[in-house]
């Protein structure tokens, strides 16, 4: 009879020799699992309810081998909350394949893994919150094929020990808070096909051994802390097919060298410090779709050889120093899909052969120095939907054959010196949401097909020369959010049909010669929120909303006379009082002002506020000199003044004046600020002078009675009035 002890030996050398599985092994993996189990929170208890008797290896996610030993732990996605402390990893020697990935697990990876030497594919990525250090002896699990531990909370650096990990060849730890300098031992998994290190804060450089994964086809190093040049011996990285290192501080220059990476796919170095040219060798990449260098310092011109990546999809160079012309070559980029070149200062004309981009969706040269004219030619690279040249030192007018370009969206030449009238055709854009012509020279009307584009949002015209009333038209628009107008030569009156938009949000007159009153249907425009009518002849109520009644005085002032309550205007009359004033009179009025034959419409829209003994009107002589009128109230009429010197009404005449009073600008925060000292003397002075001339100059002196901040009015250059 043999004894235990010797059973036991004959067991475990049994179990080396052929990894056969024993039920007598000494950890019971059925209550390692149970074990687990009850570990976990108890909405996990119930996803693992199929986790009953004493044969685990028809549960739920577990797979075994021939003799019933566990080795596939596949529950991935199974909304699994708790730890891995409590799974003994001991239990599993024959474990092939380990997968958790997108649970809830959270707490450290248990150091034991690390001898379950027959691991291909180990998976926790997605858990968000594993924590702790990658085990430092990873790398004795020499068969680990698959090693994914991305979007998780993991911590401190990448072990050396990776450098044994021989048959790797997936490597992902994207997305996690590493940090450290990357060993140079990562040159040694030489089976790496993908290798993503994103995400973390890595810092140092780029080991130059990286080269020697000559079989990784997706390099990954984007967004962390790598600093110092990119290795010459990246260029060995023969299969290379993705090389993404944007988002580092990488300087120097771009290897001569990376043109040896010949199927290469995408190269992104985007948001480094980089410098130097860009190299002319790039344009033998013949493979290459998307290429990325912005936001780096990349100076000297775009080589011409660019152009002979015929493959090309994505061009951005936008954000550098490039200088120059821009290539006639990159007209041969026929598969061109977005052409980004701006924020650079790239000079010369917008080369007529982009017009052969046929398959381009977004060209941007903004903030550039460009010059010369917009090639009608750019016309036919019809599949544009964003055209962005604006603040550039384009001239000429806007051809009128940009209107082919139907499928636009953004349509921005702003900031150029663009002149001549804009093209009427530009309402064949029917699909253009944002368009900005905005500080050029253009002159003419406004075209009224402007008003076909019925899905603008954003419309800025501000700034150049035009002239001619605002188009009804435009309210076609019915989609518009933004208006823009200001700065222009428009005149005649706002049309009433902008009344009629219910998503306007910003409206922005100011600055032409817009005359006449608000038209009432503005009292509908509940979304606006800014408006600016300032530096108009506007006159009249302005409209009860709240974007007229909070706008700053700044937004309201210099018209012609608007009334109403915001801040600087004077209150209009009441619904009563409008009625019974309104009509037309024809006054002579003597001794006062001498003969004057003079037109006055009293209707609301002329008031200017209510003072004293009446109302103020706005009136306009026959010489066609504006003068304030104040009506008496017929209650007030044998008060103080003299009814002799009047005839039919009682008025008094007063030269119009066009800022506020005195008391009005004081109140108002901005205006007094601008009432400098200088200008407070000037005043003290004016109405000095004022009551000098009525105590001794007059014929008849007079006694004012009532001198106060509120009767003392200035005009445009701060002169008071009394
Ligand atoms: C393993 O544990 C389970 C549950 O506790 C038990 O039913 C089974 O008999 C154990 N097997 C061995 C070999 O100990
Ligand atoms: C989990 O379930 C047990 C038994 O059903 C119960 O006693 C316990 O309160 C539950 N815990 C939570 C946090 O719901
Ligand atoms: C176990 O893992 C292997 C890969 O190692 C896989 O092919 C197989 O489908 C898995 N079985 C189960 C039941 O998850
Ligand atoms: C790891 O698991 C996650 C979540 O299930 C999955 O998205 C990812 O593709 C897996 N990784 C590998 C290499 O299979
Ligand atoms: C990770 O932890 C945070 C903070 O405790 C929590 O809000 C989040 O839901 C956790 N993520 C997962 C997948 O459980
Ligand atoms: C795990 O591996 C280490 C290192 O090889 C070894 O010392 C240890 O005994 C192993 N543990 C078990 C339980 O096999
Ligand atoms: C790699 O494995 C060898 C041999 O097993 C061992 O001597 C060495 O220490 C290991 N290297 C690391 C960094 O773990
Ligand atoms: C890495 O992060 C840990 C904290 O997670 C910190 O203690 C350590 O100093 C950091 N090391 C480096 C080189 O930044
Ligand atoms: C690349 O591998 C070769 C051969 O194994 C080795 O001699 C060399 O040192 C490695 N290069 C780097 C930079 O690690
Ligand atoms: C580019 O390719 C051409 C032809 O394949 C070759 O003659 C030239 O030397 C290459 N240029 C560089 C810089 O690799
Ligand atoms: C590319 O463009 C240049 C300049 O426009 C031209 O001379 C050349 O023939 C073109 N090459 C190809 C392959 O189309
Ligand atoms: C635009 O208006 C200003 C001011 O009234 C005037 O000086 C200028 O000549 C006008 N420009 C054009 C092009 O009409």
């Amino acid at each position: 009879m043999a004894s235990p002890l010797f059973f036991l030996l004959l067991l475990q050398s049994f179990l080396v020799s052929t990894s056969a599985f024993s039920t007598t092994s000494l950890l019971n993996q059925t209550e390692t699992l149970f074990k687990w189990k009850a570990s976990l929170d108890n909405q996990s208890k119930s996803f693992l309810s199929s986790w009953i008797g004493d044969n685990p290896c028809n549960w739920v996610g577990i797979a075994c081998d021939r003799v019933g030993s566990v080795t596939n732990i596949s529950l991935s996605n199974f909304g699994l909350k708790g730890t891995l402390a409590n799974l003994n990893f001991l239990a599993f020697p024959n474990l092939i394949h380990f997968d958790l990935g997108d649970n809830s697990l959270y707490g450290v990876i248990p150091s034991d893994i690390a001898n379950l030497s027959k691991l291909t594919f180990f998976n926790l990525s997605g858990n968000d919150n594993i924590s702790g250090n990658i085990p430092k002896d990873i790398g004795r699990l020499s068969s680990l094929a698959v090693l994914d531990l991305a979007w998780n909370q993991l911590s401190g650096s990448l072990p050396v020990s990776v450098g044994n990990l021989s048959s790797l060849s997936y490597l992902a730890i994207t997305g996690n808070n590493l940090n450290g300098s990357l060993p140079q031992e990562v040159g040694m998994m030489r089976s790496l096909l993908v290798l993503h290190l994103a995400s973390n804060s890595f810092i140092g450089p780029i080991p130059a051994s990286i080269g020697n994964l000559s079989n990784c086809q997706n390099l990954y190093l984007f967004e962390n802390e790598l600093s110092g040049s990119i290795p010459t011996d990246i260029g060995r990285m023969s299969s290379l097919k993705q090389l993404h290192l944007q988002g580092n501080t990488l300087s120097g220059s771009i290897p001569q060298e990376v043109r040896m990476i010949r199927y290469l796919i995408l190269l992104d170095f985007s948001n480094n410090a980089l410098t130097g040219m860009i190299p002319k060798a790039m344009g033998n990449f013949s493979h290459l779709r998307h290429l990325y260098l912005y936001g780096n310092e990349l100076s000297g011109s775009i080589p011409s050889e660019i152009g002979m990546i015929q493959s090309l999809l994505d061009l951005q160079l936008l954000g550098n120093n490039l200088k120059g012309v821009i290539p006639t070559s990159i007209g041969n980029l026929t598969s061109l899909v977005s052409l980004l070149l701006f924020d650079n200062m790239l000079s010369g004309p917008i080369p007529v052969s982009l017009g052969s981009l046929t398959s381009l969706n977004s060209l941007s040269l903004f903030d550039n120095k460009i010059s010369g004219r917009i090639p009608p030619e750019l016309a036919q690279a019809t599949q544009l939907t964003e055209l962005d040249l604006s603040l550039n030192q384009l001239s000429g007018e806007i051809p009128k054959e940009i209107s082919k370009l139907t499928t636009m969206v953004y349509l921005l030449l702003n900031d150029n010196q663009l002149f001549g009238r804009i093209p009427p055709e530009i309402g064949n854009l029917l699909n253009l949401q944002h368009l900005s012509l905005a500080k050029n020279n253009l002159v003419g009307p406004i075209p009224k097909q402007l008003g076909n584009c019925f899905r603008l949002l954003h419309l800025d015209l501000s700034n150049n020369l035009i002239e001619e009333s605002i188009p009804s038209e435009i309210s076609k628009i019915f989609a518009l959010e933004t208006l823009d107008l200001s700065w222009n030569n428009l005149t005649g009156q706002i049309p009433q049909e902008l009344g009629g938009s219910r998503v306007l949000e910003m409206l922005n007159l100011s600055h032409n010669m817009l005359s006449g009153s608000i038209p009432p249907t503005f009292d509908e425009l509940k979304s606006l929120t800014y408006v600016n009518i300032s530096y108009n002849q506007l006159e009249g109520p302005i409209p009860p909303i709240k974007a007229f009644l909070l706008a700053p005085f700044d937004a309201l002032k210099n018209n012609k006379g608007l009334c109403g309550n915001a801040i600087g205007l004077l209150h209009c009359v009441s619904e009563g009082q409008k009625k019974s004033t309104s009509g037309l009179v024809v006054l002579i009025i003597t001794p006062v002002l001498g003969v004057l034959s003079l037109y006055g419409q009293f209707n609301s829209n002329y008031c200017l506020g209510s003072r004293g003994y009446g109302n103020i009107y706005k009136a306009a002589l026959t010489t066609g000199r504006a003068v304030a009128m104040k009506k008496l109230n017929p209650s007030d009429d044998n008060q103080s003044i003299n009814l002799q010197a009047f005839e039919k009404y009682s008025f008094l005449i007063y030269e119009f004046v066009e800022r506020w009073s005195l008391r009005t600008i004081l109140s108002n925060p901005e205006e007094a600020a601008e009432l400098d000292w200088d200008k407070r003397l000037n005043i003290a002075k004016g109405l000095v002078s004022a009551l000098s001339y009525m105590h001794h100059d007059c014929p008849s002196p007079i006694i004012h009675c009532e001198i106060s901040s509120n009767n003392v009015l200035l005009d445009l250059d701060y002169e008071a009035h009394v």
